[in-house]
């Protein structure tokens, strides 16, 4: 069984679960893919909820979310899709179905056209509202997760809908 979850309890459910790793799920034209993020805030900017991710040019997700509306983030509150996050975060949906190998299925979402996942008991729907490419700093902690210039794109995107199965 479905319902909307509040925002506290969103905001609760996404920061117990990030450092371990979620799903980022974007679709645009006939494009969708998955993969695992551990690099995302949420929180209030703007008199909006937001949820902030980065996401690294060379990732196929990259590929269809630079274009794409919105996005989801989805997080399973077991320890059941340990596998799952694993898989996600390091095979390509550019020559894996990461989906099958996973046994991982989406399903529509409430109000945006990116997918959620039905596995995951809690999915939050995001429009894209703002995106900006990270650049070049003196700081140190930058200049060591860059080497190669490959600065992440920081996209923030408003929370329309959170639900939760129970
Ligand atoms: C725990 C974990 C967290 C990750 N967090 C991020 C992240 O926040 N941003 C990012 O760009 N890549 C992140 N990655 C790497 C991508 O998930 C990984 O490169 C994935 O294979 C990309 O899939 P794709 O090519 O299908 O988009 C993470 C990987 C793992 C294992």
């Amino acid at each position: 069984m479905k319902r909307n979850l509040p925002i506290e309890e969103t905001v609760r459910y996404f920061n117990q679960k990030i450092r371990s790793g979620i799903f980022l799920t974007t679709t645009n034209g006939n494009k969708t893919n998955s993969m695992t993020i551990a690099w995302s805030t949420i929180g209030y900017v703007w008199n909006k909820n937001i949820v902030t991710i980065y996401v690294r040019p060379q990732r196929y997700t990259y590929e269809i979310i630079k274009d794409a509306e919105d996005f989801t983030i989805n997080i399973p509150l077991t320890n059941d899709l340990d596998d799952a996050i694993r898989i996600f975060g390091t095979k390509s949906g550019r020559d894996t179905n990461k989906f099958e190998a996973a046994n991982i299925n989406l399903e529509p979402s409430t109000v945006v056209l990116s997918p959620s996942i039905q596995e995951c008991e809690v999915n939050i729907e995001c429009r894209i509202i703002y995106r900006q490419p990270m650049c070049s700093g003196n700081d140190a902690v930058v200049e060591t997760q860059y080497p190669a210039g490959d600065y992440h794109e920081v996209i923030c995107g408003e929370i329309l809908a959170a639900t939760i199965s129970d």
